[in-house]
């Protein structure tokens, strides 16, 4: 084998009369006659090559046979190129490579995508090479990109006195609120091991055993519907921490996010991230990761609608609900047509009624629902909305977590139609003060809005028996450019209180201890204040890699339908397998 001496991404002027090895695949290949040209590429760069068939007659006899994606070594010279053939935008573009000796190790078939094109293929062909895809410049790029921050993240957290525990992968169920993935048995027949949806359990356990300062980066499973940003198998930053409060966990978070986005693309991130309650979020921005690069923020509207004659508004105020509206520029670009499709996306997807509006064109409140309003009460609109001329007006009349969810997406719709998002700007934040539960109207009951384990604010512990929608917790999130980086809480280390939220989730005693009865018990024995997060490390690698799906950064990913094409797995297993684990398949789902 010919060893190589450079990599295809570093030899340069510097080099010129030096003999060197090179290994790679060949990227591209020019046959001009007596003179064979190919740009040798390996994950460092790429470099031209020349066969002469003057001076090396036995390599251009081999060099005339080969193709793309061709693995071979090669002995050459390092010369200057001609003047008119400098390519300044890569490293390598000031010399050429005079072979005078080459190995062929391994030919490739005619590959079934183009390489240095990734865009000519579906993905869905280009999952089922992954191998090939991860060989284009993008790819390569993102993984790099991984790994730099995976490197920032543990010199950050050793640096500050954290240890990198590893926890198991087959554990007993976890409550992240997603399906688990299960493990049947083979020793306990009729007995399953789940995949950890997070190692939740194991790292407040680990805060009993005195680690005080645990992290860790660890693949989390969950059985959950898939969206861009999500995985059925993705990686967490998964931190915990002992004798801390809130503060000193988000203050901990800031600087591993800044160090990460140092480290990574080379961005100072401001020293402190705003910190804005769950409640402000959803009234101003209608989402709990509000993507703080442009304005467009939710008005108060059940104020005018009380003075006006907009009936339909007027009875669902009546009933509780709510009125809340955006002004948008540009009212020019909003024709019936287009607003008739903001309408169809918002019933569709977010289940609103309607949409309503009006438009404030040649000084003029006009057209949609103005007709309902007193001239007095548009021109308090115009003034306390600050209504600058050719905007609209959109209006969403709901109960409140349908105007949230309806305005928080066209808030993000219109930001987009407007190319109001400064791509090169980041907007971390925290939010905070989110409520400890939710009721759970389908399942009448109250379902956690992080996980069962996290403190209630201890000034609401009289709530639990009033009004339990309106306890808060010591949960947070971080949120970078509208994606959810991570998120985290306080715990609760005391059993008592434990079983007090267990109650309110209606976990009764029996459950709490089949599930949880190991962490309970942990908790008899001297268990520390203690608290942490997790981060989406998928998600973090995605944002910084300017892509806008996880399986870009995610070396063998999975479809949105949870397939990998290239393995195809899931797959059937022999009946043998089946019988040795004691299981029987039922009947197959068409
Ligand atoms: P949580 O469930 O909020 O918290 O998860 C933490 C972060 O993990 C990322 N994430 C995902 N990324 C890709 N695909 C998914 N399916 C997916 N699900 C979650 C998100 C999210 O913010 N144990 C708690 C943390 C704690 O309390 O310490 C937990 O797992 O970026």
């Amino acid at each position: 084998m010919i060893k190589r001496t450079h990599t295809c991404g570093e030899l340069n002027k510097s080099n010129i009369g030096h003999e060197i090895h090179l290994n790679g695949w060949i990227s591209k290949s020019r046959d001009l006659g007596g003179l064979i040209f190919i740009d040798l590429r390996d994950r460092y760069g790429k470099t031209q090559i020349v066969f002469n068939e003057e001076n090396h007659i036995n390599a251009f006899n081999t060099a005339k046979k080969l193709g793309l994606e061709d693995v071979i070594g090669i002995k050459g010279v390092v010369v200057a190129r001609p003047e008119d053939a400098i390519n300044k935008d890569i490293a390598t573009g000031e010399i050429d490579v005079e072979v005078n000796e080459i190995s062929v190790y391994n030919e490739s078939e005619p590959t079934p995508f183009d390489i240095n094109d990734r865009n000519s293929a579906m993905e869905d062909h280009r999952l089922r090479y992954r191998y090939l895809e991860l060989r284009t410049e993008d790819l390569q790029k993102n993984f790099v990109l991984r790994h730099k921050v995976t490197q920032a993240v543990r010199e950050y957290m050793s640096d500050d006195d954290f240890i990198e525990v590893e926890t198991p992968i087959l554990m007993k169920s976890t409550p992240e609120g997603a399906r688990d993935f299960l493990v049947p048995s083979r020793i306990h027949q009729g007995r399953f091991y789940a995949l950890p949806q997070s190692p939740q359990t194991y790292k407040q356990l680990l805060m009993v055993s005195g680690f005080d300062r645990y992290f860790q980066i660890c693949k989390c499973f969950r059985d959950e519907d898939f969206r861009a940003d999500r995985q059925p198998e993705f990686t967490q930053i998964d931190i915990e921490m002992s004798f801390v409060d809130q503060n000193d966990i988000m203050s901990m978070a800031t600087g591993l996010v800044r160090n990460i986005w140092k480290k990574a693309i080379g961005v100072e991130l401001p020293s402190e991230f705003p910190v804005i309650t769950y409640h402000d979020a959803m009234e101003r921005f209608g989402s709990d990761k509000p993507d703080l690069r442009f304005g467009l923020e939710l008005n108060e509207f059940s104020d005018y609608i009380d003075k006006s004659d907009f009936n339909t508004f007027k009875d669902i105020i009546k009933s509780g609900g709510k009125v809340k509206a955006i002004v948008c520029p540009n009212a020019n670009n909003y024709s019936r047509k287009v607003i008739d499709e903001l309408t169809d996306y918002l019933k569709t997807y977010f289940g609103a009624k309607g949409l309503a509006w009006m438009k404030y064109v040649d000084s003029t409140l006009d057209g949609g629902i103005s007709r309902f309003f007193p001239d007095q009460v548009k021109n308090s609109i115009i003034s306390d909305l600050d209504v600058q001329d050719n905007s609209i007006i959109f209006i969403v009349g709901d109960n409140k977590n349908t105007v949230y969810s309806s305005l928080g997406a066209l808030r993000l719709k219109l930001a987009d139609n407007e190319n109001l998002i400064d791509n090169s700007h980041w907007s971390p934040l925290w939010v905070t003060d989110f409520p400890l539960v939710e009721w759970n109207e389908e399942k009448s009951r109250w379902d956690s809005l992080h996980h069962p384990f996290t403190s209630p604010d201890l000034n609401d512990i009289d709530l639990f028996d009033t009004d339990p929608s309106k306890i808060n917790s010591l949960g947070y999130d971080i949120v970078m450019n509208g994606y959810e980086l991570g998120g985290g809480s306080i715990r609760i280390h005391d059993r008592h209180l434990q079983s007090k939220v267990f109650n309110l989730l209606g976990i009764d005693e029996k459950e709490a201890e089949e599930k949880f009865g190991f962490l309970l018990g942990a908790f008899k024995y001297g268990a520390p204040p203690h608290g942490g997060l997790a981060f989406g490390l998928d998600r973090i690698v995605m944002l910084l890699a300017g892509c806008n799906q996880i399986r870009d950064v995610i070396a063998f990913p999975k479809t949105t339908s949870a397939m990998s094409l290239m393995d195809n797995s899931p797959s059937p297993v022999y009946s043998d397998q089946l019988d040795e684990l004691g299981l029987q398949i039922k009947s197959k789902k068409k």
